[in-house]
């Protein structure tokens, strides 16, 4: 529900969030800075767990936060760290605990040691209940763990931002046992093949922002999708299903780290196609999507 500029009603949120959780996927992820500091993602849990207050203990919860109110510009210093970290904590109201904090993205003006150092505090005074980094590369990770654990890293990885299996954050992760949470496993929808061209995408949406989704690099992105699909049809799973099926497949095979992706949605056919009849791809199809891969290099930039 992350950018929908035409957010679903209180009561289909409620009823794809309870189906997520029904399904098994207790890992959820919001922000502060979804929506708007009066109403974001926290506000939308607020309601959800006063509503399901049974449901609280079931999830794990990660925020991002650490940016200036109200903008997308990263602020990492102390004080507005707290004031991030506080400002979810009183919008939950008790409701949820905040399991994992999350700088949205990494302060150029500070250290990475600072962050930790500032976020391990706030776990100390028992405001969070651990540390996740977001957006970073593999040096950033390695100096992160050594002043705290890290309970998670959220970088973007799909079929069409397979990056971290370049750069060394997929085997920094390995290395040091940290989760890697996949943010927009499905290419921001992209690869669930709904899509056929960029006029469909409404008004306002973020996408239209996205290089990947301009007029100039669409055609040769479908050229990928269009492959999933095939190898999808021939083992009976839909082309989003391949996506998650395939980062399914690579956590924790040798050198890997486990990866959970997350998969946005906002309705319940969407979420159980998501979670249900996901079949992990065999040795041979992996090497099928490499070769697909390969052969259908990706025009256009992530952001
Ligand atoms: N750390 C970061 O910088 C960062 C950045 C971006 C996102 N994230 C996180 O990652 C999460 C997911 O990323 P995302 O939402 O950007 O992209 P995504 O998960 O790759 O794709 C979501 C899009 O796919 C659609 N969709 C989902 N399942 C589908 C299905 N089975 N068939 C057809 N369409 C389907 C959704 O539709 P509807 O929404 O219309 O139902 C939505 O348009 C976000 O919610 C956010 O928590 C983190």
């Amino acid at each position: 529900m992350t950018w929908n500029p035409t957010p679903p009603t209180e009561e289909v949120c409620f009823e794809s969030l309870n189906k997520t959780l029904e399904l098994g996927a207790n890992f959820w992820n919001g922000g502060e800075l979804y929506g708007s500091p009066e109403n974001n993602s926290l506000h939308l849990l607020n309601k959800y767990f006063t509503k399901y207050p049974e449901n609280a203990d079931k999830v794990v919860l990660s925020i991002k936060g650490g940016l200036k109110p109200g903008t997308f510009i990263p602020d990492g210093s102390e004080e507005n760290i707290r004031r991030s970290v506080d400002e979810c904590i009183k919008v939950l109201d008790g409701k949820k605990k905040v399991d994992i904090f999350e700088c949205a993205r990494q302060d150029p003006n500070f250290t990475i040691e600072h962050t930790v150092e500032v976020l391990a505090q706030l776990i100390k005074e028992g405001k969070i209940g651990g540390i996740g980094l977001s957006e970073v590369n593999a040096e950033t990770i390695r100096r992160a763990a050594k002043v705290h654990p890290i309970a998670a890293v959220e970088v973007e990885v799909s079929l069409w931002s397979t990056d971290i299996f370049e750069n060394g954050v997929a085997q920094a992760c390995a290395e040091l046992n940290i989760p890697v949470v996949a943010y927009s496993p499905l290419g921001r929808g992209f690869l669930t093949g709904t899509l056929t061209s960029r006029s469909e995408i409404p008004e306002g949406d973020f996408r239209l922002l996205v290089p990947r989704f301009a007029d100039e690099n669409f055609e040769q992105n479908l050229k990928l999708v269009n492959e999933v699909t095939s190898l999808g049809s021939r083992k009976g799973l839909a082309p989003a299903q391949v996506a998650l099926a395939w980062l399914l497949s690579l956590s924790n095979k040798p050198g890997m780290p486990t990866i959970i992706p997350i998969p946005g949605g906002t309705t319940v056919d969407k979420i159980t196609q998501n979670l249900v009849g996901v079949k992990l791809l065999s040795d041979e199809e992996l090497a099928e999507v490499d070769a697909v891969l390969k052969e259908n290099a990706v025009a256009g930039g992530r952001y």
